[in-house]
């Protein structure tokens, strides 16, 4: 297996001419839509919609509930670019391809990138259904070397070091915090870990998850986190708990995608409506 794949500055600014010369917008926030979310692409107004296999070098995501095309308009006061569907290194492409998009994100400009997710909940307060501000993550998959950092650094990207411990910008966490509480939204805090799937836990894992502190766990966002703040970009993450993770080594129900696809949908309008809100509450581009 190798471990990583150089990619260069210059494909990802081939990627992003590709992406300028197909509208007319100028995004200076990104969106990235987890499983089951992508239903808040079609919010977006006066959209150009690119698929992913025609932007050059792209991965397309072969997940089912990830629809592979970039959505680029405008929602709430924000002109938006809107990842519907992800990619991950489970499918077979390196940690580096599965960030691209966010480089991409970059060379276009935008600063700013809204991570989503569907996740199992680890802490036993939450619910399916629950919205969670991720205000922290343990990168469980990128420590023990999936990192999308590794490899050559580029510097002209960001630092061969990037510091983590800011994450997840406090001012966008208070910001979506505020938004929540004035919307009458029930917005969760906590950690998200992020592991390389595509196996689902098994209930001691989710015990050892649970001592690790973590809230919530899912299969991404962290190698796109890792990306952003090493290009400097603002970062705010927000999970939709879709089910509650196993940890009865006696129960009989099983996790499956179909159960995290179907209470994402269930969950869209309320991620929709804080996301609006949050993207109102956003100062205006400078
Ligand atoms: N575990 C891992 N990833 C997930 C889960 C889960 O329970 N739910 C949604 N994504």
């Amino acid at each position: 297996m190798t471990d990583y794949e150089t990619i260069t500055r210059a494909q990802y600014r081939e990627a992003a001419t590709a992406i300028s010369s197909r509208t007319a917008h100028r995004p200076t926030i990104g969106l990235i839509l987890g499983s089951g979310l992508n239903a808040l692409a079609d919010e977006a107004t006066d959209a150009d919609h690119i698929p992913y296999k025609e932007i050059p070098h792209f991965a397309t995501t072969s997940v089912v509930g990830h629809v592979g095309a970039l959505v680029i308009g405008r929602l709430a006061s924000q002109v938006v670019l809107i990842l519907q569907g992800r990619s991950h290194a489970y499918e077979g492409i390196s940690q580096q391809r599965v960030v691209f998009p966010v480089r991409v994100m970059h060379e276009l400009g935008i600063r700013t990138m809204i991570v989503t997710n569907a996740a199992g909940g680890l802490n036993p307060a939450f619910q399916p259904g629950d919205l969670m501000l991720i205000n922290d993550h343990i990168g469980l998959m990128a420590i023990t070397g999936r990192n999308p950092l590794w490899g050559p650094n580029d510097e002209t990207l960001g630092p061969r070091f990037p510091s983590m411990n800011t994450a997840y910008d406090l001012a966008l966490r208070r910001l979506a915090l505020r938004v929540a509480g004035e919307l009458g939204i029930e917005l969760r805090q906590g950690i998200y870990v992020g592991l390389g799937g595509p196996a689902f836990e098994t209930p001691a894992e989710v015990r050892l998850l649970r001592l690790l502190g973590a809230d919530a766990v899912g299969m991404s966002t962290v190698p796109e986190v890792l990306a952003a703040r090493h290009l400097g970009m603002r970062v705010l993450g927000l999970s939709g708990i879709t089910n509650a993770a196993i940890a009865n080594p006696d129960a009989e129900e099983e996790a499956d995608h179909e159960e995290v696809l179907a209470a994402g949908r269930t969950l869209t309008p309320k991620l929709m409506a804080l996301l609006r809100g949050i993207l109102t509450a956003m100062p205006e581009p400078r």
